[in-house]
């Protein structure tokens, strides 16, 4: 069986690396691997290749960044051509990035079947453009991957029942894999400078970084805390800090750094400062507490007795809730058994084993 898998953007590498590890010992799969160029620094993008041992891409579309229609026409011309000339079974799209969207359209008119690992999941705010991205992603895929209950029961309320399949999460399939190996080399990939006691942050989400009020709130609220905030820096968000003429205060602030990195500066972290998804979760799926700079998040299982708080940018609920002790409470399994990427290979082969009869 032919697949060809689609990437382009941080969140994906690591989503993918798990179920490229699981082909990679299939028999009878061959997987031909995608990388739109979406993210083309090295620090955004090779370093994960590396870290991860996912093989070279076949193809580099090299699209590089862009107006989001502009990028994502790029993409479709280019993951087009490729489906035709590789005729694959099945693609394969990850989360919901401008790489995902484009992929699954270019797949369906093609008639190639599409798996969408990371389905159902909904922030219900459709100023996202990864909320779309989600929405159309399911709507066209043939196999839906629920990496949660939540996220199974919404595809059913959508009427998506027929394509879900509740596989648990891969990146809780990751974790697993890679706490690991971090406590067979305790040191390894620790970084030189960090501070002993830290909060660690991310923030890029346009609604934070494109809003000079609100990037501003939530420097403001990194000064105000006891320890000092470790930031590997986004490159839009640097962008912004510079043009609004910024001057974060008690903050260390760093390149973007690789999956194995961030992973040892989150285990060592006093709490999550962010507005990424994919963080939120690794710091649930580690124990750490996260304060989320959003209004919502799709992630709702992390917000189980005070495990993760939604914060939005506001200074003082920043700060309340980065200085709230940590929930005692333990946390619940809410994102499978760590076989995930598994479970999704398995359901790829039933598929088409059913369709030919
Ligand atoms: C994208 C995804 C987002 C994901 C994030 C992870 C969409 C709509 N958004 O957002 O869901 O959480 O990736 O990081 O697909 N840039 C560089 N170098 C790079 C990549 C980007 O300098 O290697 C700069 C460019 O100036 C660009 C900006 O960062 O304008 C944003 O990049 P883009 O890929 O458009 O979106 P992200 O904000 O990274």
């Amino acid at each position: 069986m032919k697949i060809v898998s689609v990437v382009g953007a941080r969140p994906q590498f690591v989503k993918a690396a798990t179920v490229t590890r699981v082909l990679a010992q299939t028999p009878d799969a061959r997987e031909v691997l995608v990388h739109t160029g979406q993210h083309y620094d090295a620090n955004m993008s090779q370093v994960f290749f590396d870290d991860l041992n996912i093989p070279y891409p076949d193809y580099n579309l090299e699209v590089g960044s862009g107006r989001h229609g502009e990028q994502t026409a790029a993409m479709l011309r280019g993951i087009e051509q490729v489906l035709v000339n590789e005729q694959p079974d099945w693609l394969l799209i990850y989360g919901d990035t401008n790489s995902t969207l484009a992929a699954a359209l270019a797949a369906c008119k093609l008639h190639i079947p599409v798996a969408h690992v990371e389905a159902g999941l909904r922030s219900f705010n459709r100023k996202m453009p990864e909320e779309i991205n989600r929405i159309a992603s399911d709507r066209i895929s043939r196999l839906c991957f629920a990496p949660t209950q939540t996220a199974y029961d919404q595809l059913q309320k959508e009427g998506l029942g027929q394509t879900a399949v509740l596989t648990g999460d891969v990146m809780y399939d990751s974790v697993l894999f890679y706490v690991e190996k971090l406590e067979h080399e305790p040191d390894s990939y620790r970084l030189p400078d960090t501070p002993e006691r830290y909060y660690l942050a991310t923030v890029h989400r346009p609604q934070n970084t494109d809003s000079r009020e609100a990037l501003f709130s939530i420097f403001e609220a990194f000064a105000q805390l006891p320890h000092p905030v470790v930031l590997p820096l986004h490159p839009r968000t640097k962008k912004y800090i510079e043009q609004y003429g910024i001057t974060p205060r008690n903050v260390h602030i760093i390149e973007p750094i690789g999956y194995l990195w961030m992973l040892r500066l989150l285990l060592d972290c006093q709490k999550a400062l962010t507005d990424s998804g994919g963080l939120q979760k690794e710091a649930y799926l580690v124990g750490k507490p996260c304060v989320t700079l959003r209004t919502e998040t799709e992630w709702i299982e992390t917000l189980h007795d005070g495990w993760n708080e939604v914060v939005s940018c506001d200074k003082e609920k920043i700060v309340s809730a980065a200085l709230a002790p940590a929930p005692s409470a333990p946390r619940r399994n809410a994102f499978g058994d760590g076989r995930a990427a598994h479970a999704i290979v398995e359901a790829i082969y039933l598929t088409k084993s059913l369709a030919e009869g």
